[in-house]
């Protein structure tokens, strides 16, 4: 974790340098890097290498960053995501399924994860996840974790959708609730094809009543709005997600945060000379 934290922090400011001419890439890096310092991967994704970036709004809050803390009201209304290509080569035309799945707080059993929504057969349109020709099996449920129970990670997933899916016939039908979900076995069953784009934000309902406190995406997300501010984009800005009980990476986090950042802001000022 620790030497993989430094790897990241270290690539971004390389890459930054190199890519002002275009910050989707930089954009790319970035969500990369806050996906694993989330423990969303490996936890919920075994590899993550989106092709596209995306932007997810609620009616009252745009632009959602990776990870930002919003109350259950803000997420309340199904939003709007916004999927930018890495590069012209990138095609984003046919079908994708569309999933948000609340894969709770950072170090928890990995497998209670929560189905909020899954769309099948949407489509880009104009940059634009369209769901005018999808099928709903569960329609968008606002997050409500359990009050006290810490900031929960719900993670919005855009996957390819070829013509070889085929959902498991628990799957098949429309207007199935929220429940318990393996969306890993989901993901191999329907032959879905790559995660061509995904993006998080956590909800905290109460005070967290377990004690151990962590940060999760706050030191890394630092350390990239410092990079990507040199560049001219904003692609951070993310809060501190405190609390949780046993988290198994929680200490390793920790111990890397102070060096990451350092080395970041030297990588930085390295970067600018
Ligand atoms: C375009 O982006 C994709 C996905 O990130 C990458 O695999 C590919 O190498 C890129 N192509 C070019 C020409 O930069
Ligand atoms: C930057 O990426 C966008 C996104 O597809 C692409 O349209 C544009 O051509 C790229 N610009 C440069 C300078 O590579
Ligand atoms: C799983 O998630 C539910 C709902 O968020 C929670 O009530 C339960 O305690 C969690 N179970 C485990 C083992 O983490
Ligand atoms: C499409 O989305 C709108 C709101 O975002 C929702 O009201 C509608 O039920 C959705 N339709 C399908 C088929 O998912
Ligand atoms: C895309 O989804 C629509 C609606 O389910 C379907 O009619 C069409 O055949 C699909 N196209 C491909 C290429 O899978």
């Amino acid at each position: 974790m620790f030497i993989l934290s430094v790897a990241l922090v270290l690539a971004i400011p390389f890459v930054a340098a190199q890519s002002t001419s275009n910050d989707t890439a930089v954009q790319i890096e970035a969500i990369e890097a806050h996906f694993t310092q989330a423990d969303l991967v490996p936890a919920l994704l075994a590899t993550f290498n989106p092709s596209a970036i995306m932007t997810i709004s609620f009616d009252s809050v745009t632009n959602v960053s990776p990870g930002q803390a919003l109350t259950q009201d803000q997420v309340a209304p199904t939003p709007t995501l916004t999927i930018t290509p890495a590069n012209s080569s990138v095609d984003l035309t046919g079908n994708y399924t569309l999933a948000m799945v609340d894969a709770d707080v950072v170090g928890s059993d990995e497998s209670n994860i929560t189905r909020h929504w899954l769309e099948n057969s949407v489509t880009i349109s104009n940059g634009v996840v369209s769901n005018s020709s999808a099928t709903a099996i569960t329609s968008y449920a606002g997050p409500a974790p359990a009050s006290g129970s810490g900031p929960h990670r719900y993670v919005v997933i855009l996957l390819q959708q070829p013509s070889s899916f085929s959902p498991p016939s628990d799957f098949s039908q429309p207007n199935i609730g929220v429940s318990m979900f393996d969306f890993n076995g989901y993901v191999k069953d329907s032959q879905l094809g790559a995660v061509v784009a995904a993006n998080y934000f956590t909800v905290e309902v109460g005070t967290s009543t377990v004690s151990l406190s962590i940060t999760t995406s706050a030191v890394q997300s630092s350390t990239l709005a410092s990079v990507s501010g040199a560049t001219g984009t904003s692609t951070s800005g993310s809060t501190a997600a405190t609390g949780t009980g046993s988290a198994k990476n929680a200490a390793s986090v920790v111990k890397a945060a102070p060096a990451t950042l350092f080395l970041g802001i030297v990588a930085l000022a390295v970067a600018l000379m």
